[in-house]
């Protein structure tokens, strides 16, 4: 079995090696000239655990990559993960995909099998066989295959979960679901099918579902604090051997995936209020932290540490991490925000950049400082140093509070 992988970022690499670890040929096409020079050295653009065991022992023989198109589409299998942000309005940012599409034409061979794995608005498979359909010969589902197979990995156990999530592959015609099948069965044992809509929307509403949960439990953290009452021995207790499910823990809830999806669904829905209510809910928690901060501390000319930048713990990705909204408020305030994180370069070290603090907010929940310790930060910084900590990595009963 060959296939292409056509944008071989975050979600695209890891599956391009996923398969290439099953025996299929498989060439991974990329125009970001430095991820493919990273790569030609056997080395990983990101942190993925186990990948970059997977491109050492497969590059050069079932993983090639390239920069050229028309060498990605000489292969029987094209799969999709181009980048789907939204733009400075929050529309959903379709570029890249257009772009590779209307390049793709030329090249269509009959037979071709073309999955979709980036996240899209509802429709847009229909949209896109209209697309082929207008601007060549062929008729999807008879000349051209064509399937939107969602990817729901999350960063970092990429390898480990392309292996065991089951597949779902999304199609309007029978001939393109069996052929998306067979390339799945390469790397999956459970895969089902079902229209294309439907695979559109269930992507959508997976991470929306989530999204709306870590919405949920925020707005309990808000309440609880003002009760004075532990969010998280609440949430501890709620759960235990609780058949129906109780809430999920506080922290930021962003990232590249649940900022922006909720924007592929609001655009087409009459009564959007859930979503963006979970959205306003979200985005606020960095400036609802710097208040109850000042509610124990001025902030203006303090020193304030701030812990953690990418979007989620022990990950390096920083895109839509709410650890920039924070330091933006902070900075607005005229506080002297110093940063650090494990995975994301910076120039300063740890020790540096608690020492004599006044504020410790650890806004990415990275195992380096919970496993550091409270003592070690108490130390470093100034006596009365106030945190935030909304993942209570320090196991405290609140989530802001001062050092004692
Ligand atoms: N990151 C996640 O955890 C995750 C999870 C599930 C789904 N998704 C979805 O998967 C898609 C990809 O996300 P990502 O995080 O991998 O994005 P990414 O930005 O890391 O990867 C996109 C890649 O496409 C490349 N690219 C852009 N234009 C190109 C072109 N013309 N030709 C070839 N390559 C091109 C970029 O250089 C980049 O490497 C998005 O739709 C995203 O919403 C992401």
């Amino acid at each position: 079995m060959n296939l292409s992988v056509i944008g071989i970022g975050r979600v695209g690499l890891p599956l391009a090696l996923a398969f290439a670890s099953r025996g299929a040929s498989v060439t991974g096409m990329d125009i970001n000239e430095k991820f493919l020079q990273m790569l030609k050295e056997k080395k990983m653009p990101f942190i993925e655990d186990g990948a970059e065991a997977i491109l050492s022992s497969t590059l050069g023989k079932s993983f090639t990559v390239t920069s050229s198109l028309s060498e990605a589409m000489k292969s029987d299998n094209i799969i999709l993960t181009l980048g789907t942000p939204v733009d400075q309005h929050m529309n959903p940012d379709f570029s890249q995909i257009d772009m590779v599409l209307g390049n793709m034409l030329p090249h269509l061979k009959k037979g071709h099998l073309i999955i979709l794995r980036s996240t899209v608005s509802p429709g847009t498979i229909e949209y896109v066989t209209g697309f082929i359909e207008e601007n060549t010969k062929f008729k999807v589902g008879k000349d051209i295959f064509l399937a939107f197979c969602p990817e729901r990995l999350a960063e970092g156990k990429a390898i480990k979960e392309l292996f065991e999530l089951p597949e779902i592959v999304g199609a309007n015609d029978e001939e393109s679901k069996k052929r998306a099948v067979e390339v799945f069965k390469t790397i999956k044992s459970e895969v089902y099918t079902t229209s294309a809509i439907n695979a559109e929307l269930l992507k959508l509403f997976t991470n929306m579902y989530r999204y709306i949960n870590f919405a949920i439990a925020n707005e309990f953290m808000v309440i609880s604090e003002q009760f004075g009452a532990d969010i998280y021995q609440i949430v501890e207790l709620a759960n235990k051997n609780y058949p129906r499910g109780g809430p999920k823990k506080p922290g930021f809830a962003a990232g590249p995936c649940l900022f922006k999806d909720g924007f592929f669904l609001t655009s087409k829905i009459p009564f959007p209020e859930l979503i963006a209510a979970a959205w306003k809910i979200n985005e606020t928690i960095p400036s609802y932290l710097v208040e109850r901060v000042k509610s124990f501390t001025p902030i203006k000319g303090k020193k304030i540490a701030v812990l953690g930048l990418s979007f989620k713990s022990d990950s390096d990705d920083t895109r839509e991490s709410l650890s920039f909204k924070l330091i933006k408020t902070l900075k607005r305030e005229r506080a002297k925000v110093f940063v650090h994180d494990t995975y994301v370069k910076n120039d300063e070290s740890l020790e540096s950049v608690v020492k004599d603090a006044d504020v410790l907010i650890i806004a990415a929940a990275h195992k380096e400082y919970s496993q550091k310790g409270y003592e070690y930060f108490r130390k470093l910084a100034k006596k009365d140093c106030v945190v935030a900590d909304v993942w209570n990595i320090f196991g405290k009963s609140s989530i802001v509070y001062k050092m004692q």
